[in-house]
C-alpha cells in the first residue's frame, strides 16, 4: 500500500511515504530561505510524493528559535519560492508548516523586547533558545488579550497566504507538541476564564477558529493540521478528558472539512503511549485524510496502512539522512543513520551533504 496512489485535495499522490516537518535551523537570522535550503528540499523530492516543509513562524511574535525560516517577510516569501520551485521541478508536492511558539519563545525573539505571550502567565519549566543560541530557562509569558488572540488568528491567515503566493501546495497549521496552539488546547498552559478557556469547548475554540481563518483565506482543501493528542511535548498533560477534548475537535475539524490531520505519536521515541482509541476517535469523527507519524519503517508503515489506522505514513529523521528515502523504501535498501549532533547547526554539514544510493 506505500505505494498506491491517493487522492489528496486537488492532487494526487503517487506513493503514501510523507516526509515530516524538521526544523533545521538553517535560514539565518533573517528567516529567508536561500539556495542551499532549495537544494535540501529538492534533493528529497520524489514524483508524487508530498513533503512537509518545516516549523515556519507566520509573524515576528511566533519566532522562538535561532535561524529558522519566517513566511512573514517579502524575502522570506521570494526565498520559499526558490524551495516550492526546486520541489515541483522534480513532480513532488510541498505544503509548510506554520508556526506560534507562544511561551516557549523568549524575549530576545521578541519584536518588542518584552516577554513572549501565550494563553495565560504560566511559564514552562524546561529551557528555551535565545536569538543568539543561548540556552535560557523559559520566561514567564503574558496572557493573550481578546485582540491579541484576534490579531494571532488574522496572522495564521496571511501566513497561509503568504504560503500560497511563495508557491506551496498548501499549509499545515502547528497544533502539535506544545507550542502556541496546544498551549491553548491544553490545561497545564490555558487557564483563561474566557471564551477561551475553562472548558475543553473553550480550549478548542482558538484552533478551529485558526483553521476555519486559514481554510477561508486559501480554501479548505489546500489547509491542514498536526495534532499530538496525549503528548508531553512542552510539559502538556493529559488526563481522562483529553480524549474527548480530541473527539470533539476533530468534529471541529470536520466541519470546516479540511484536507488531512496528521497525527504525532512519539511512542516509539520513547514518549508516553498514545491510546489507540483517541487515534480511532478522531478517525471516526473526521473522514478526511490522517496521516500517522513516529518511528516508522517500510515494515511497520504497511502494517498500519493495511490495519487502516492512516492512508499516509510521515518520515522525519530517516529524511535527513536518505534524500532518497522513498526510492530506498521502494526497493529495500539500507538505510543511513541520521548524524543527530548536526540537526540544529548551521551550514550544509548533516544537511545537504548526504549521498543518495547510487553515489554511496
Ligand atoms: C522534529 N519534529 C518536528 N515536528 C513538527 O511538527 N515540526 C517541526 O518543525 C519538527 N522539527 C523536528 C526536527 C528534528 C530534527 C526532529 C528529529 C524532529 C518531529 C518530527 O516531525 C517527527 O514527528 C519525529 O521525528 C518522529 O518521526 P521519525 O523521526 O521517528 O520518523
Amino acid at each position: 500500500m506505500l505505494f498506491s496512489p491517493l487522492r489528496l485535495g486537488a492532487a494526487t499522490l503517487a506513493h503514501r511515504v510523507v516526509m515530516a516537518p524538521l526544523t533545521r535551523m538553517r535560514a539565518g537570522p533573517s528567516g529567508v530561505p536561500g539556495p542551499m535550503n532549495a537544494l535540501y528540499y529538492g534533493q528529497r523530492a520524489s514524483r508524487g510524493g508530498l513533503l512537509i516543509a518545516e516549523a515556519t513562524p507566520i509573524n515576528p511574535q511566533g519566532h522562538g528559535h535561532p535561524d529558522v525560516p519566517g513566511i512573514h517577510t517579502r524575502e522570506q516569501v521570494d526565498g520559499w519560492r526558490l524551495v516550492t520551485e526546486a520541489v515541483h521541478a522534480k513532480g513532488g508536492l510541498i505544503y509548510l508548516q506554520l508556526w506560534h511558539t507562544g511561551r516557549t519563545s523568549h524575549s530576545s525573539h521578541q519584536p518588542d523586547g518584552g516577554a513572549p505571550f501565550g494563553p495565560s502567565a504560566i511559564a514552562g519549566n524546561a529551557t528555551g533558545m535565545t536569538r543568539d543560541w543561548k540556552s535560557v530557562p523559559y520566561e514567564t509569558p503574558r496572557a493573550m488579550t481578546a485582540m491579541e488572540i484576534a490579531g494571532t488568528v488574522a496572522a495564521y491567515a496571511q501566513g497561509a497566504r503568504n504560503a500560497i503566493a511563495a508557491g506551496f501546495d498548501g499549509v499545515e497549521i502547528h497544533g502539535a507538541n506544545g507550542y502556541l496552539l496546544e498551549q491553548f488546547l491544553n490545561p497545564a498552559s490555558n487557564q483563561r476564564t474566557d471564551q477561551y478557556g475553562g472548558s475543553a469547548e473553550n480550549r478548542n475554540r482558538f484552533v478551529l477558529e485558526v483553521a476555519e481563518a486559514v481554510a477561508s483565506a486559501i480554501g479548505k482543501e489546500k489547509t491542514a493540521i498536526r495534532l499530538s493528542p496525549f503528548g508531553t511535548h512542552g510539559e502538556m498533560v493529559s488526563d481522562e478528558n483529553t480524549e474527548e477534548q480530541f473527539t470533539a475537535l476533530a468534529e471541529g475539524l470536520q466541519k470546516i472539512g479540511i484536507v488531512y490531520i496528521h497525527v504525532v505519536d512519539h511512542s516509539a521515541l520513547g514518549a508516553p503511549a498514545v491510546p489507540d482509541s483517541v487515534k480511532k476517535a478522531i478517525s471516526t469523527s473526521y473522514t478526511g485524510t490522517i496521516i500517522i507519524s513516529g518511528g516508522y519503517d517500510a515494515a511497520r508503515a504497511e502494517a498500519d496502512l493495511e490495519a487502516g489506522k492512516g492512508e499516509l505514513v510521515a518520515f522525519g529523521r530517516p529524511f535527513i539522512s536518505n534524500p532518497d528515502l522513498v526510492e530506498r523504501l521502494r526497493t529495500g535498501a539500507e538505510l543511513e543513520t541520521p548524524d543527530h549532533t548536526t540537526f540544529y547547526t548551521p551550514g550544509e554539514k548533516g544537511y545537504t551533504d548526504y549521498k543518495v544510493l547510487a553515489a554511496v
